[in-house]
């Protein structure tokens, strides 16, 4: 089927109560993985490549992607995660994308809201949706390493300001969480109240980045097999269950799909040393990223929504 836009996936989420997964990828066993899930759990789906993930694939990537996404019987939206330029933006429109992300969240508010506003008057020309970003998220975001202290949650006033101004159809939210694999000691904190208080004055989908659950029996299994992996951390599933139901409906989660593929390649190389085939090597990791996505989607509450 045609693919969806993003604010037609978002907007009937935040509408019904559930959360959607915008998934990363960088390549084919990823695309493959994140749409077998979509499929088998009868859910839609936002499948997000990076300014990076573009330059890694080359040429070739976003057209592997949109034409798998083509197929799909589930709702399926393509969508630029963290485009850095309106340039960047109007590139992931020729390449077909149904979704852009810019961010200028590092800038000031004038300066985001009118970089945003250009990309708002192009992506809507032709029917995409566009999600823009203010405050900022610890940790590394893309290039940016952004120090925790550093780090500024969302204001509920400013983000009803900026919606008005900019004319953006979703909002990234800085609510304590952090792009990666370690957020914190313990259980790293979501600030829940906040979302509650930016929801109450924009209607808008929400969208929650950094929100991998960084299982750790995936990080055990990985280490086991001889990766080194300290201190990791991700959101626990009952504080993306509790960001929903105050209005978060695009869940962004890369970290965790980089576990699954890690462990599983590590083990079977430590398993069958004299495997050199690599679709006995490529195939179950996919299989493995595959059944964390399929749990993302259920705890979000997209499963069963196609
Ligand atoms: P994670 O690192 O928690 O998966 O977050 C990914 C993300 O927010 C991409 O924009």
């Amino acid at each position: 089927m045609p693919l969806t836009t993003g604010s037609d996936i978002l907007n009937a989420a935040r509408a019904g109560g559930y959360g959607v997964g915008a998934f990363n990828t960088n390549d084919m066993e990823i695309t493959q993985a994140i749409l077998e899930a979509a499929e088998s759990t009868r859910s839609p789906v936002l499948i997000a490549l990076s300014e990076g993930a573009l330059k890694y694939g080359g040429a070739i990537l976003p057209k592997l992607v949109v034409e798998l996404a083509r197929d799909a019987t589930v709702p399926v939206a393509i969508h630029l995660d963290h485009g850095s330029s309106y340039v960047s933006c109007v590139r992931a429109l020729r390449l077909g994308f149904t979704s852009v992300m810019i961010d200028q969240s590092h800038e000031e508010e004038e300066v985001n809201v009118r970089e945003t506003a250009r990309v708002v008057e192009a992506a809507h020309a032709v029917g995409v949706s566009v999600e823009a970003e203010i405050g900022r998220l610890g940790g590394v975001e893309e290039h940016v390493v952004v120090a925790e202290e550093d780090a500024i949650l969302t204001k509920p006033d400013e983000a009803e300001r900026f919606m008005h101004a900019s004319g953006a159809d979703y909002l990234a939210v800085a609510i304590g969480t952090s792009h990666g694999a370690n957020k914190g000691k313990g259980r790293p904190y979501v600030d829940i109240e906040r979302i509650r208080a930016i929801a109450a004055r924009i209607a808008n989908p929400l969208v929650m980045h950094g929100a991998s659950g960084v299982p750790s029996s995936l990080v055990r299994r990985l280490n086991e097999a001889g990766g080194d992996l300290a201190d990791a951390s991700g959101i626990h599933e009952d504080d993306v269950r509790a960001a929903v139901a105050e209005g978060i409906a695009k869940i962004n989660t890369d970290t965790d799909l980089r576990l699954a593929f890690t462990a599983r390649v590590r083990e079977v190389l430590r398993d069958e040393p004299k495997q050199f085939d690599p679709r006995k090597i490529l195939g179950p990791a996919r299989d493995e990223m595959r059944a964390v996505v399929e749990e993302r989607m259920r705890v979000f509450g997209s499963a069963g929504r196609a």
